[in-house]
């Protein structure tokens, strides 16, 4: 069993995906525009992460644009039997890197065919309908329009599932009246906990929730707190933050972003990481004051 294995499964979409898996806005150059700088170690990365034993990759085409789509596909293709790529559409890059909204149909069965083909696949495993009417968080505003877009290309065979990003529990339950929800991908770690109820009531529903930013992001995660409890158990902060995260919730599905081997390599050990009750009790504090700063 490897260490990915350890992490556990959990039914995505009707296959049984690791909760260990990995995200790809990293392989892009600086700003996730352009193109990384240096491919071949971009392209070592994936198929690292592949032969550890992930099989659940998270991507867009808006990455680069296109640029982390046609690394997984120069890495990967053709694709292991198992291997989940869940991608998400909604959003575009302006010419200067800007993320802009791209919620008209066209731009969603165009944002559909550019995956297909920079992917190098006939059908998406899972596509996310990324909401954009808040960019850095959820922001209420019916998604009625875009999701019944990507609805009907469901229905033509072109989309397997679907799950939706960025969005609020309102629009989830919007989602779910118009088409099967397979997964939620929201801002989520250790110092930001705005889903935990959320989370839990997908739980019952049976739908994942896929955290982005679960080391921070941009802005890396920072505390005391946590950097004790790691030196405490001989691991580095992010390999605690993510055994928090596989201990939160069983239908947490982890993505972590990097770009670096060495990083990569210890993100997919964390699953042999026991977290003691009194570090549990610690780390859930780290919420709770963030939250209330
Ligand atoms: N739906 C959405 O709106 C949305 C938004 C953002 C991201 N996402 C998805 O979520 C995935 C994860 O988010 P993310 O990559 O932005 O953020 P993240 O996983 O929270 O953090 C990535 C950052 O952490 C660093 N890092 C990774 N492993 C590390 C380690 N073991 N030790 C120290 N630093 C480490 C990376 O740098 P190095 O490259 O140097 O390791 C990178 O700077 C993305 O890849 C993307 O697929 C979705």
């Amino acid at each position: 069993m490897s260490t990915v294995d350890r992490s556990g499964t959990f039914n995505l979409g009707g296959r049984s995906v690791s909760r260990l898996g990995y995200g790809a806005m990293q392989l892009a150059g600086p700003g996730v525009f352009g193109p990384p700088k240096d491919r071949e170690a971009a392209l070592a990365v994936l198929r690292e992460a592949v032969a550890s034993g992930v099989n659940h990759i998270d991507t867009s085409d808006f990455y680069g644009p296109h640029v982390t789509n046609q690394l997984i596909r120069k890495a990967l293709h053709p694709y292991a039997d198992n291997l989940v790529i869940v991608t998400k559409i909604g959003a575009r890059r302006g010419a200067d890197g800007s993320w802009l909204p791209a919620f008209s149909p066209t731009e969603l069965t165009e944002a559909v065919h550019d995956n297909l083909r920079n992917l190098g696949l006939d059908v998406l495993d899972v596509v996310n309908f990324r909401s954009m009417f808040g960019i850095h968080g959820p922001a209420e505003g019916s998604i009625e329009g875009p999701l019944s877009v990507l609805a009907a290309l469901q229905r033509k065979g072109l989309v397997r599932h679907i799950g939706l990003s960025n969005v609020t529990p309102a629009q989830i339950e919007e989602g779910r009246r118009i088409c099967e929800i397979v997964c939620v991908q929201n801002h989520y770690n250790l110092a930001h906990r705005a889903d935990d109820a959320l989370i839990d009531e997908l739980a019952r529903h049976g739908i994942a929730y896929v955290p982005f930013f679960p080391l921070g992001g941009f802005t890396p995660l920072q505390s005391s707190i946590l950097s004790d409890v790691a030196q405490r158990l001989g691991a580095t902060p992010m390999q605690v933050a993510l055994a928090w995260l596989l201990r939160r919730a069983p239908n947490i599905l982890l993505i972590p972003g990097t770009s670096s081997i060495a990083h990569l390599r210890e993100n997919l050990t964390v699953a042999e990481l026991g977290l003691p009750e009194d570090a549990l009790i610690a780390l859930d504090g780290i919420g709770v004051h963030t939250d209330a700063a």
